[in-house]
């Protein structure tokens, strides 16, 4: 008892310094980006959200303003919840705590909403259940890595000592597996990339609500649902054998099952190709950069990927990844009044109509759940990490994530004195997008 009573007060000091050094950081950071009028920017980098939400969990943990900060989808105001246990609280209680993604979902369909953007109901229950026969766990050894594996081991290998990441790894080796397991190549690469991050932008990190970005958006998910339905109609009047996702939900198709006409398999292929290309490529080079800036965790992955180590390639990569996820918060709005945190002294009510920010990046480094946060571990139970969310709606892709990362990275690992290529060209570049177009490393040759 009263070890435990000192591991718990010695845990909240070590919160209460971190909150102390956030502040000795974000105070001049803040000030300096006030005077150049730019404070968004400030909080671009994950690793000043990461001060944030060390300040906010010692200090505020769940924060709840009457201030809108999302102005893509309705809302009463804000709460920014940052413990673990929390975060997983409004991630549990879906029936509390809805997805906002409707509307938006279907105007990028022009109808039907996707089940990402559905509460627990029978049509989510269906078309899950209608996309794992299609996509299925099985697939990721026996298709999904022999495919990426050897798409990057070719590219690499043909790679004249420098490399664009994005643009000549990432984006090469999705379109591949979206063309070759999925069945459904884009009219380009550069199409379905564009398309893909367009939408994803829209759906899920267009906080502001820009108009450029919504009208580029809709036009993407025009031309997006113009191709889809016409490689539908392609292999429905010329049949193929092959085994991929496409001929598998014809198969559900002729089965007659509800939920798989044209119409639905287009749409369930849309919210998987936007869910699969910008992601994996954006965390595949967080993942790189990450692990560039730590000279002793680069050499153990470099070492993993020698040895053809994948389990500990892995754990070095997401593990990166931890601290500059995808997504670092998840959003959901309060359906009714209702209460986070009930019997703590963290409590908070949250009136109906609030956007409530899960923030899954700040419960990664919350030292009440995750053993020595603040550093660089290959050695962490995978229950640490909450890379792409949580709950009812945890990614549909999680077991592809898994594989696929570590296996589009693995040759480039394993080349000697891998490093970021000199000047602009070695920094992340999203070309005004949130999404790396360009990161170039360079290595021995
Ligand atoms: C590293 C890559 C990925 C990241 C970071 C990521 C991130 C996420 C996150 C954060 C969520 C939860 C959203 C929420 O609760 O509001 C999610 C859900 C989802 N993801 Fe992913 N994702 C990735 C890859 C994929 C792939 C490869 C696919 C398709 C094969 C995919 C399809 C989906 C779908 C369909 C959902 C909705 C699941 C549901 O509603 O039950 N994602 N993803």
């Amino acid at each position: 008892m009263l070890r435990s009573l000192f591991a718990a007060l010695r845990i909240r000091l070590v919160m209460l310094g971190e909150a102390g050094s956030a502040l000795g950081v974000l105070v001049p950071r803040g000030l300096r980006a006030w005077r150049g009028g730019d404070l968004a920017a400030l909080f671009a980098t994950a690793e000043t959200q990461r001060h944030v939400f060390a300040l906010l969990r010692a200090i505020w943990p769940n924060l709840v303003l009457s201030r809108r900060l999302i102005a893509a989808y309705d809302n009463t105001g804000t709460a920014i919840v940052t413990r673990q246990t929390d975060v997983t609280e409004v991630l549990e209680r879906e029936a509390d705590f809805a997805v906002v993604y409707e509307p938006r979902m279907r105007a990028i369909t022009d109808g039907e909403s996707f089940f990402l953007g559905m509460q627990d109901s029978a049509a989510y229950a269906r078309d899950v259940s209608l996309m794992r026969l299609a996509v299925r766990r099985d697939d990721v050894a026996q298709r999904v890595v022999p495919t990426v594996a050897a798409r990057a081991g070719t590219i690499v290998v043909a790679a004249p000592g420098r490399l664009d990441v994005p643009a000549e790894l990432a984006l090469p080796v999705l379109a591949h597996l979206v063309a070759t397991y999925f069945g459904t190549p884009g009219p380009t690469q550069r199409d379905l990339a564009e398309g893909t991050t367009l939408m994803f932008w829209w759906l899920f990190a267009d906080l502001g609500a820009d108009k450029a970005v919504t009208r580029r958006a809709l036009a993407a998910a025009s031309a997006t649902r113009s191709w889809l339905d016409a490689a539908i109609a392609d292999r429905k009047a010329t049949p193929t054998e092959a085994d991929d996702v496409l001929n598998r939900c014809l198969a559900l198709q002729r089965a007659g099952t509800p939920g798989m006409d044209d119409l639905g398999i287009r749409n369930n292929l849309i919210g998987l190709l936007i869910g699969l290309v910008p992601t994996l490529s954006k965390a595949s080079v967080l993942a790189l950069a990450q692990l560039l800036d730590r000279p002793e965790a680069l050499a153990g992955a470099h070492a993993a990927a020698r040895k053809g180590d994948d389990a500990v390639l892995a754990a070095h990569l997401f593990e990166a990844l931890r601290f500059d996820p995808v997504n670092p918060i998840i959003y959901r709005r309060a359906v009714n009044d209702t209460e986070i945190a009930r019997g703590t002294l963290r409590a908070r009510r949250i009136p109906a109509g609030t956007m409530v920010l899960a923030a899954n990046l700040s419960a990664m480094f919350d030292p009440l759940a995750v053993e020595a946060p603040e550093r660089f571990r290959s050695d962490r139970p995978w229950r640490d990490y909450m890379l792409w969310g949580y709950g009812m709606h945890a990614c549909f892709g999680a077991h592809i994530n898994r594989a696929v990362i570590p296996q589009m990275l693995k040759p480039l690992l394993a080349l000697p004195g891998l490093r970021r290529a000199e000047g602009a060209a070695g920094q992340v570049d999203g070309g005004g997008s949130p999404f790396p177009q360009h990161f170039t490393v360079t290595w021995d040759v």
